[in-house]
């Protein structure tokens, strides 16, 4: 797909920041289980923390499009560095674009574009997952304050984000229309963060659960109007799907890089075991499918951009990239044998990365249930 100079431009840089500052740190990340502050602020150096912010409130103002490329080169050499990225613009950052007052651009989106504030979202609970309507946080307005109580859980970026937002009850009668949406400093009284998970994947990003326990959140910090924080956070997803495309196309895409290489350098039974056809048709499908999902996420990118609807493309983008990343990934350890099963080669972080995409901003499942009701009722 051909691509504008701009687009062509920060892929180059992408690619090269990601080869020279990302790719040595990913493995000893993914080992510590831990995600590198020193990183984040180099990112926020080359305005990749801005991406989705207008560049009158200290962002980049890139359209989609680049914004996808960046998180595909960050994922193709590390996961946890695209999703850390990812979940700081689409999820943390871009409702606040969308829904924020002049007054709350203002306060936070500079701080969120330079990356002194780290951005999350908190929507998942204990018992609110897939049915992300059985919100159970609720906030009661006292006065001039919200106070909030409950749990959020799996929120990537939770343990050092400084500004979160999230969804809470304020109407229990009404069902999604009585739930609304805060931002939320961490410094706030009554925020506090709980476990972080080790996981199988994406192990060097941070995935906490945030309790709110009397949390007081000033009323002026409602982000958009009560009852319209479920809407919100169904439109922030859309977006985000699209970043987990992206991911999940960056991390097929350097799994396929992998495999090329190793099946040139590796011989068996006499020569390179790129001349077996066991092994051509596995790359032969790698480049196919990786083909496939690129022409989504970006086309779901530009949809995004020419402000058409999205949804369904979203979901789209989402549900085959990660399908396939996880079958490209699978087959990449195949193609590397023995040595793919260790860690001294990245397929199999690469495997245990994209996993996560089938899983986090909607299940496969969910995407097809996203799909099905748009297709049904086209
Ligand atoms: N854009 C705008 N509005 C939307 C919308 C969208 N994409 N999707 C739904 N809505 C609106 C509907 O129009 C409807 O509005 P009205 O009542 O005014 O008609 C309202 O929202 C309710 O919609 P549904 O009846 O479709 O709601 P539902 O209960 O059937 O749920 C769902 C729909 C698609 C299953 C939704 O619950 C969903 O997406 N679930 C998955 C949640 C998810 O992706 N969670 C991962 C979060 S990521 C995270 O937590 C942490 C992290 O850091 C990654």
């Amino acid at each position: 797909m051909t691509l504008t100079e701009e687009q062509r431009m920060i892929q180059d840089m992408a690619r090269r920041f990601a080869e020279s500052e990302v790719q040595p740190l990913a493995k000893e990340m993914d080992e510590r289980q831990e995600f590198s502050m020193d990183l984040f602020r180099k990112m926020a150096g080359v305005g990749f923390t801005g991406l989705v912010i207008p560049a009158e409130y200290g962002g980049t103002g890139t359209d989609t499009v680049c914004y996808s490329i960046v998180v595909e080169e960050l994922s193709r050499v590390c996961g946890s560095t695209g999703l850390t990225i990812a979940a700081h613009n689409s999820l943390g950052s871009a409702p606040i674009v969308v829904a924020g007052t002049e007054e709350q651009k203002r306060a936070y989106l500079p701080g969120l574009a330079s990356g002194e504030t780290a951005g999350c979202f908190g929507l998942t609970e204990p018992n609110a997952g897939s049915d992300a309507s059985g919100t159970e946080t609720v906030a009661v307005l006292k006065g001039d304050t919200y106070i909030l109580n409950g749990t959020k859980i799996y929120v990537t970026n939770g343990g050092f984000a400084r500004c979160m937002v999230a969804t809470a009850v304020t109407d229990p009668g009404k069902g999604v229309h009585g739930i609304s949406a805060f931002i939320i400093e961490n410094t706030f009284a009554g925020f506090s963060v709980g476990s972080l998970e080790k996981k199988l994947g994406v192990r060097g990003s941070s995935t906490a659960e945030i309790v709110f326990e009397d949390c007081e959140v000033p009323r002026k910090n409602l982000l958009g109007r009560e009852g319209d924080g479920f809407k919100l956070f169904m439109k922030t997803l859309d977006g985000g799907r699209i970043s987990i495309g992206a991911m999940a196309l960056g991390l097929a895409q350097g799994a396929m890089d992998a495999s090329v290489r190793f099946a040139k350098e590796r011989h068996q039974f006499g020569k390179p075991i790129a001349e077996f056809q066991a092994i051509q048709e596995k790359i032969a499908n790698m480049a196919t499918g990786i083909h496939a999902a690129r022409l989504m996420v970006y086309d779901a990118s530009r949809l995004k951009d020419a402000n058409e609807p999205f949804t369904k493309e979203s979901a789209m983008c989402k549900l085959f990239a990660s399908e396939m990343a996880m079958g490209v990934t699978r087959d990449a350890i195949q193609v590397h044998g023995g040595y793919g099963y260790t860690t001294d080669y990245p397929v199999e972080r690469f495997y245990r990365d994209a996993k996560l995409c089938e899983i986090g901003e909607g299940t496969s499942e969910i995407q097809r249930l996203v799909i099905a009701r748009h297709s049904l009722k086209e």
